[in-house]
């Protein structure tokens, strides 16, 4: 069985960054929130190890997260970072208070003793550069616990008991601005919890074919493919899990980039002999979306639409037994929220969202245990073209919230080519997988120009190129001005109907990326 790692979840805002060190060491793990672990759960999941996150309430008060008190009798290498350290620390006799000092921000921790989580990393003496985030802290230790290095700010900024294997640290080793940071999580999941780290997409895609074979059995899995990275490594993984008991479904919208939706049958159906049913839909799609301006209505009549046309196509499939999605692990984890109440709705998403309701299918989500830098490892190990593993997102409206205004078929054609030749001169210029995401956006304004000795009259289209690690914050991307003139250039030379071209150089926040 696969060694893995339990992470308790207070509600700290880098929760996920722990999991994303703790696996990049090759060891499983998986963010469970605190009121979730209690005896019998600590019993099924059978951790190798547990490490406690941090969060925004205070041990000083009551009514506030605490750790299941078996979590620190089970005889399993406990390690607590800022509010788990504190909540650590109370719950096994010491004191935590508020302190007038809050530390936020680098710090430096002067090492003033070893301990197996410092091994080959920090020596006694040294001082190094930490990451902090904490107003209370811990000022009395609870018995067995020594402390081993110091801030200004927090007398206890690392503590262990390396006989019972439990340590505390105030600061935070899960971010980069802490540099030892991984390198000390993972001399606590290999040298003081000894884990192997086997956890590899090798391993992961043999463990992940049994698991779909032993789920779906003799039954049929129906999987919708839109071209992105999540449900291509879906299908290709379901596949080669059950064969011919896979069918896919693409459905073209009249909204996706030039010839994507030729690639994609090529792909599917030519290289992989995957059965495929392609539907171009693009007539309802765009004649649903006619003369409709809103870009939240635009959003809901797309995803609404799919939903039918996907459901059409399931039966014309011949039916399934099972709907596959390429559903990710950051959409799974239930992270606690303690910021209380519903928040307020910038843009209603559509991926495949609502199928599962509509169409009644027990779920097959073999990427759910997935971050998406692995699912992109995991397209590798399973042997999918590059450019399609690497390929930016792609929001599931698709060009339709890329055409402020009104959409219709000339305006998706127009746009499709100056997207394309802006993606052409980004890869010849090396630079595509430094951007997070990169696409043109026809304005509905048109703008007077001269060409040859002509008067134009047409579009202006605005280019947008965004570097970001998780589409949430993003800035935009210095392009050199020279290259900026060429796509620019060659886009009202090339493609008829824009005749002015635009950077945007918003950042997100306040913009978002898309444009509607
Ligand atoms: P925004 O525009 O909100 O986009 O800054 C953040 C990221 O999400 C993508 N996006 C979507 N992805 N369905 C998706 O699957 C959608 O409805 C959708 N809307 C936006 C966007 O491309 C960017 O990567």
């Amino acid at each position: 069985m696969t060694e893995r790692v339990l992470i308790v979840d207070f509600g700290s805002q880098v929760t996920q960054l722990i999991a994303r060190r703790v696996r990049e060491s090759g060891v499983y793990c998986e963010i469970h929130p605190f009121h979730k672990v209690d005896g019998a759960f600590l019993a099924a999941f059978a951790p190798k190890a547990i490490i406690l996150s941090g969060g925004p309430a205070s041990v000083t008060e009551t009514d506030t997260p605490r750790a299941a008190p078996e979590i620190f009798t089970l005889g399993v290498p406990v390690l607590g970072i800022c509010y788990g350290q504190q909540t650590m620390m109370a719950q096994m006799g010491g004191r935590v208070e508020g302190s007038d000092h809050r530390e936020f921000g680098r710090a430096f921790v002067e090492v003033d003793g070893t301990c197996g989580l410092f091994d080959g990393v920090w020596s006694h003496g040294d001082r190094h550069q930490v990451w902090m985030s904490h107003g209370d802290r811990v000022i009395e230790l609870a018995p067995g616990f020594r402390p081993v290095a110091v801030t200004e700010g927090a007398p206890f900024a690392a503590v262990a008991d390396d006989e019972k294997k439990l340590y505390g640290v105030q600061f935070h080793p899960e971010v980069v601005h802490t540099p030892h940071g991984a390198a000390l999580l993972r001399n606590f999941t290999h040298t003081i919890a000894g884990c192997r780290g086997d956890w590899t997409m090798a391993a992961f895609r043999e463990q992940a074919i049994a698991k779909v074979r032993a789920q779906v059995g003799k039954g049929r899995v129906i999987c919708g493919l839109s071209g992105g990275v999540d449900s291509s490594v879906a299908a290709v993984l379901l596949h080669e899990a059950i064969g011919e008991q896979l069918v896919c479904v693409f459905v073209d919208t009249g909204l996706l980039r030039l010839n994507e939706a030729d690639e994609v049958v090529e792909l599917f159906r030519g290289h992989y002999n995957i059965p495929l049913v392609a539907k171009d839909a693009s007539d309802i799609f765009l004649a649903k979306l006619d003369g409709v301006t809103d870009p939240e209505r635009k959003r809901k009549i797309i995803g609404a639409t799919f939903i039918d046309v996907f459901d059409e196509a399931a039966k014309e499939a011949g039916g399934a037994d099972f709907l596959a999605q390429g559903t990710l692990y950051p959409d799974v984890i239930e992270s606690v929220s303690f910021a209380g109440g519903p928040s307020v709705t910038i843009k209603s998403h559509h991926n495949v969202g609502g199928l599962p309701e509509r169409m009644k299918m027990a779920l097959v989500e073999p990427l759910r245990e997935l971050f998406k830098d692995e699912v992109r490892a995991l397209g590798r190990e399973l042997g999918l073209p590059e450019r399609l593993v690497g390929r930016h997102p792609f929001p599931g409206p698709g060009l339709g919230v890329r055409i402020p205004g009104a959409v219709s078929r000339e305006r998706a054609d127009i746009l499709r080519k100056a997207d394309a030749i802006f993606i052409e001169e980004i890869r010849a210029a090396g630079l595509y997988d430094a951007i997070w995401q990169a696409f043109a956006v026809l304005l509905p304004v048109q703008t007077v120009g001269v060409m040859g000795d002509a008067r134009t009259y047409d579009f202006a289209c605005a280019l947008r190129a965004v570097t970001s690690t998780d589409g949430m914050t993003a800035d935009y991307y210095p392009f050199a001005h020279d290259f900026l003139g060429r796509v620019a250039n060659r886009i009202i030379n090339e493609v008829r109907g824009i005749n002015r071209v635009t950077y945007d150089i918003t950042s997100k926040p306040p913009g978002t990326i898309e444009w509607e």
